[in-house]
């Protein structure tokens, strides 16, 4: 690859392509900071005190309010400091007495569950994610030589791939579940940011129906109200909020107390239905250019043509390694993550190309746009 010329470094300013966060835009800043001033004012002896103790497993309010927007017993549901607290408590359960440490992931995944899979001792495996969710066949054949403690697995929308998991899949793999006897972790932040399509049953729900298969549903108000709340939950059959909570109250107690309040107000007063839909309406448009953006400056490359979320992905084909590509994309004005950092220490890229996650929903069109025409030219130089 020849190295970039200074006199050729671009003088626009750098295109991001490096955080899935939401754009500011998509959070209602305004509409919870006034359910946050009523709720200091009308509950504060509430909000201030310490929540119960003993097997508490969240506000009685937000799981209700949970419960209904899942159409789930709220006594299935167990309340955390967002999704990725849920990942490091089920992980710290489903480990400690597991006679193996293994866990099946997609390759790639989402890097931070694997570093904290890892920390609870875990190996994490990856198996190759394709256009319609994992590669069942490599699945089976990983099966027949070793369980899994559990598969973990982002069925919606998923990152960094965009991919959503199709009804076939979810149907084979929840069986799979029940015929080996491993848990499935569904991690699902993006479900609800869907522009077009619809909707294939969460794993969780088919669970209901095939006997012995063993599904938690894993969620977050991250993507469809405010990140910054730190509300993220669990969804589990009978006893597994009870066996949380133990977790939670030897370390932390519960999550604050205020932030569950605002957060169940904000489902009892329409505003997360209302915000779901204004950051479809913001989202779809940035997805559609995306998408045909990145057909345009590079091909057939794409993992899938993503049905929502926040993610489109590429393997794009390069004649140098991924460290040349990156410093040449940057070099170029364009930041990326690392892809390699998205798989499992067992799994990489097919050969020959570089992983990049592109998410779409905090750029303009434009920003988009010459975001992927100068990853095209750098491929294209790159030797
Ligand atoms: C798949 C996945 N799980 C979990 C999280 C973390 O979400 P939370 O803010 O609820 O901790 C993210 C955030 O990007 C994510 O993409």
């Amino acid at each position: 690859m020849t190295s970039p010329n200074p006199k050729d470094a671009v003088t626009s300013p750098t295109v991001h392509f490096s955080r899935g966060i939401p754009p500011l835009e998509a959070i209602p800043s305004a509409d919870i900071a006034e359910l946050t001033g009523s709720v200091l004012s009308a509950e504060p002896d509430r909000v201030f005190q310490y929540a119960p103790i003993g097997r508490h497993t969240g506000d009685r309010e937000l799981r209700d309010q949970l419960g209904a927007f899942h159409s789930v017993d709220p006594d299935r549901i167990f309340v955390t400091n967002g999704s990725l607290q849920a990942l490091d408590l089920l992980a710290a359960h489903l480990l400690k007495d597991a006679p193996r440490k293994k866990v099946l992931a997609e390759a790639p995944t989402y890097d931070r569950a694997v570093q904290i899979f890892e920390r609870h001792g875990a190996q994490v495996s990856g198996i190759p994610l394709r256009g319609d969710g994992l590669d069942l066949d490599v699945l089976r054949e990983r099966l027949r030589t070793e369980v899994p403690a559990f598969v973990y697995l982002i069925p919606d929308f998923q990152n960094p791939g965009g991919v959503t998991t199709s009804e076939e899949k979810r149907r084979e793999l929840v069986r799979l579940s029940a015929e080996f006897g491993f848990t499935i972790l569904e991690d699902i932040p993006y479900r609800e940011l869907r522009f077009a399509g619809t909707a294939p049953t969460l794993l969780g729900e088919l669970a209901e129906s095939v006997e012995g298969a063993r599904v938690l549903t894993i969620g977050s108000l991250s993507k469809i109200l405010s990140p910054g709340l730190r509300v993220g939950y669990v969804i589990g059959p009978p006893g597994t909020p009870g066996a949380l909570a133990a977790l939670a109250e030897s370390t932390y107690l519960s999550p604050a107390p205020l932030l569950q309040v605002v957060a169940a107000r904000a489902f009892a007063s329409g505003l997360v239905r209302r915000n779901i839909d204004e950051v479809r309406k913001l989202l779809r448009p940035r997805h559609d250019t995306a998408v045909e953006a990145v057909r345009k400056a590079l091909g057939e490359a794409a993992l899938c043509v993503p049905e929502g979320g926040y993610y489109i992905s590429v393997h794009l084909p390069v004649r140098t390694t991924e460290e040349k590509f990156l410093a040449a994309a940057a070099a170029e004005g364009v930041a990326l993550t690392r892809g390699s950092a998205f798989y499992p220490a067992d799994s990489a890229p097919p050969s020959g190309t570089v992983f990049l996650r592109l998410p779409f929903q905090a750029l303009s069109d434009e920003e988009f746009a010459e975001g992927v025409t100068r990853l095209a030219a750098v491929a294209q130089r790159a030797e």
